[in-house]
């Protein structure tokens, strides 16, 4: 009898049992979340990166915890490893994957979580401020990404997931200023990656949040509290997301549940982009 506690059948090309899985941003927000959605499927190799090594150990800590008392397994059965890291400098990107080849030895399914959002017009954008904001949203994924096919090449595959928004598909769909102005770069990025990888098995695709409740967008509604009822009323199933309503994309594209899907964008924004 399977020590896994779930006592719901499901397709076992959703498992993720027995892949390495690691998730950049993950301290927080949407990252967190995919991170316990990868340990619900039976991940127990798991990697988390974000900026602060005080925020990843207590996210490695949380999410070790989860895993234990979701699936009934006993601690030395499960590893989830938290590394501060900078996703905007490549050596500290590079440094990351190595500290995961060695306590793990490969990597499978990587999720690009990490991202900025500031809240200044166009006109207003501080010049420093849009070149940070290139550097976490458009440089960080690239070279996470790029880092990633570095080690799965070699060991025959794997799956990489950039978090881009529904903002990708229509500026005018966006709220926040400036935001699809990264988040289409990375929707093409994972297209164009995908074509460049396919041939030795690594597949790219991206995943395209609607407005989702985490800390993020909390910070922009407590400066305009209005907002929310904007987006309610604009998105046809009346409600914005919550991060556990990404889980089941997340999963499918970092399991081999999609293994002939690559360079796909999936919305999941609870119909806002429908037109
Ligand atoms: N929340 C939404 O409504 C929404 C919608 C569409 C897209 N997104 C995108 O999803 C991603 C995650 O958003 P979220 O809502 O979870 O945000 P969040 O602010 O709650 O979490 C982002 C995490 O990224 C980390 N981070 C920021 N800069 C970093 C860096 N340089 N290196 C490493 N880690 C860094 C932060 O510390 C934080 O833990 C972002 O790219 C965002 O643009 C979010």
């Amino acid at each position: 009898m399977s020590p896994w506690a779930s006592p719901v059948p499901t397709l076992p090309c959703f498992s993720m049992q027995g892949k390495v899985c690691m998730v950049t941003g993950a301290a927080r927000g949407l990252g967190f979340e995919f991170c316990r959605a990868f340990l619900q499927s039976g991940c127990t190799s798991l990697a988390i990166l974000d900026l602060k090594d005080s925020d990843c150990r207590d996210a490695a800590k949380e999410l070790s915890t989860y895993a234990l008392d979701t699936n009934g397994l006993q601690k030395k059965e499960v590893q989830v490893i938290g590394i501060e890291c900078d996703m905007s400098s490549e050596a500290s990107v590079q440094n990351a994957y190595e500290k995961v080849m060695d306590t793990f030895g490969r990597i499978d399914s990587v999720v690009a979580s990490a991202g900025i959002v500031e809240n200044y017009s166009a006109l207003d954008y501080p010049a420093d401020r849009v070149k940070r904001l290139y550097d976490v949203n458009v440089h960080g994924v690239f070279f996470t990404a790029r880092e990633a096919a570095r080690h799965m090449i070699p060991q025959g595959g794997g799956s990489i997931i950039l978090v881009s928004s529904m903002s990708a598909n229509a500026s005018s769909l966006s709220s926040i200023p400036l935001f699809p102005l990264t988040s289409s770069p990375v929707k093409h990025m994972a297209a164009s990656l995908a074509v460049e990888w396919a041939k030795d098995g690594v597949r790219v695709n991206s995943l395209s949040p609607g407005y989702m409740l985490t800390k993020l967008t909390k910070s922009l509604l407590e400066k305009n509290p209005d907002l929310k009822k904007t987006w309610e009323s604009l998105t046809p199933m009346g409600r914005m997301g919550e991060p556990e309503d990404l889980a089941g994309a997340i999963v499918f594209l970092a399991s081999d549940a999609s293994k002939f899907v690559t360079g796909s964008e999936i919305r999941v924004d609870g119909g806002y982009c429908i037109v």
